[in-house]
């Protein structure tokens, strides 16, 4: 078994930090989305990645390499536009041989594992084994819609009348009869080939396609709120470490995790929360629930339930909550009591009290 990593894509939900990073390595718990992948697909025992990279690649062969570092081997598969999910699996027929693989888009967070999924196509080794997360509003996703033995009886792109609450998550499962089923569709109304279609052809070819329901926590990484949920969400999975410095004026409540050459003076830090490598927090109160990236610097400032993204600095600024600061960005007092001095960048949405 093989697997396929989709790193590519336009992220254009993550704007403006889709500008200039791919939305994949944005970090959870200070940890890019694309290793949590990585180390879930590892997890089952797959060592052959395929990751398909836009125009984004060469941030992404910086930060993952050969794949050594996380236990895998990893080949990077070009994609010269994102043309869909299904010419992701017609780019890589050569990588993929005639082996069976797991697809995985690589901004989504199955926190929980998939193995027991995994052994489960392996026994049955259906065509296709999709799978699914009831959501509350499933008119945005595509839906699937079951037989009583859990094989797929059609599937359906962003339903008006959804006829079920299973929204097809970010991972498949398929045998090589996907290749001719992909090479059979023609690209839909918004120009892409979709993987939906592909499966749906098989079903409509008499192949066996299976439903597996993923129980337990799933985020698609794609907007800004999904970002902060899914990290407070791994944040309470935390355990306190402290391999930086904290000085006698400052207190660390619960699990706190301060990382190596990191500083902490005169602070209070709140867990669960992140001190990333070589930041420094000086006369804050950071926390709960956020993850400072490496190289920041927090000076005389109150952040809760937010991440910064390494080399950002924060300077006396008292109340942040909800905020997602890019890399080496600034943010600090205006000059004049009362006033706002906003320098933003394009797509930036900034929120500012009354
Ligand atoms: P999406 O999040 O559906 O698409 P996107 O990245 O273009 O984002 P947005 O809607 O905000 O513009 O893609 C899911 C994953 O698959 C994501 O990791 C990007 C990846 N992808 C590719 O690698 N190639 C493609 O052709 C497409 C459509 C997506």
């Amino acid at each position: 078994m093989k697997a396929l990593v989709l790193s590519g894509g336009a992220g254009t939900r993550l704007r403006p930090f889709s500008y200039s990073m791919p939305k994949q390595l944005i970090p959870i718990v200070n940890k890019p989305v694309l290793e949590h992948v990585l180390d879930n697909i590892r997890d089952l025992g797959v060592k052959e990645i395929g990751v398909i990279v836009g125009d984004r690649a060469a941030q992404i062969a910086a930060v993952i390499g050969d794949g050594s570092r996380l236990g895998v081997r990893v080949t990077y598969i070009p994609q010269d536009a994102p043309r869909g999910l299904a010419h992701t699996v017609a780019i890589a027929r050569d990588f993929l041989g005639d082996d069976d693989f797991v697809m995985y888009l690589g901004d989504n967070m199955l926190h929980d594992g998939i193995t027991a999924i995994a052994e489960e196509f392996a026994v049955g080794r259906p065509a296709a084994q999709i799978v699914v997360h009831p959501v509350p509003d499933p008119r945005q996703f595509g839906v699937a819609e079951l037989a009583a033995d859990g094989s797929v009886v059609r599937l359906v792109e962003k339903p008006q009348e959804p006829r079920s609450d299973l929204a097809l998550i970010g991972v498949y499962f398929f045998t090589p009869a996907i290749h001719a089923a992909v090479a059979a569709i023609e690209p839909s109304a918004r120009g892409e080939l979709e993987i939906t279609d592909a499966i749906q052809l098989l079903v409509e070819q008499g192949a066996t396609v299976k439903a597996s329901q993923y129980h337990g926590y799933w985020a698609d990484t794609g907007r800004v709120d999904d970002v902060l949920e899914c990290n407070r969400k791994l944040l309470d999975g935390l355990t306190r470490r402290v391999e930086g410095e904290v000085d006698s004026a400052s207190e660390l409540v619960g699990a706190v995790v301060v990382e190596a050459g990191a500083r902490v003076v005169g602070s209070r830090i709140e867990g669960p929360a992140v001190i990333g490598v070589g930041s420094l927090v000086e006369d804050s109160h950071i926390g709960p629930h956020t993850s400072i990236g490496r190289d920041c610097v927090l000076r005389s400032t109150r952040l809760e339930y937010s991440i910064t993204l390494d080399g950002a600095t924060v300077t006396e600024v008292r109340g942040l909550h909800g905020s997602l600061i890019g890399r080496s960005a600034s943010v600090g007092p205006a000059a004049g009591a009362g006033q706002h001095r906003l320098v933003v960048g394009d797509h930036t949405r900034v929120e500012v009290a009354a």
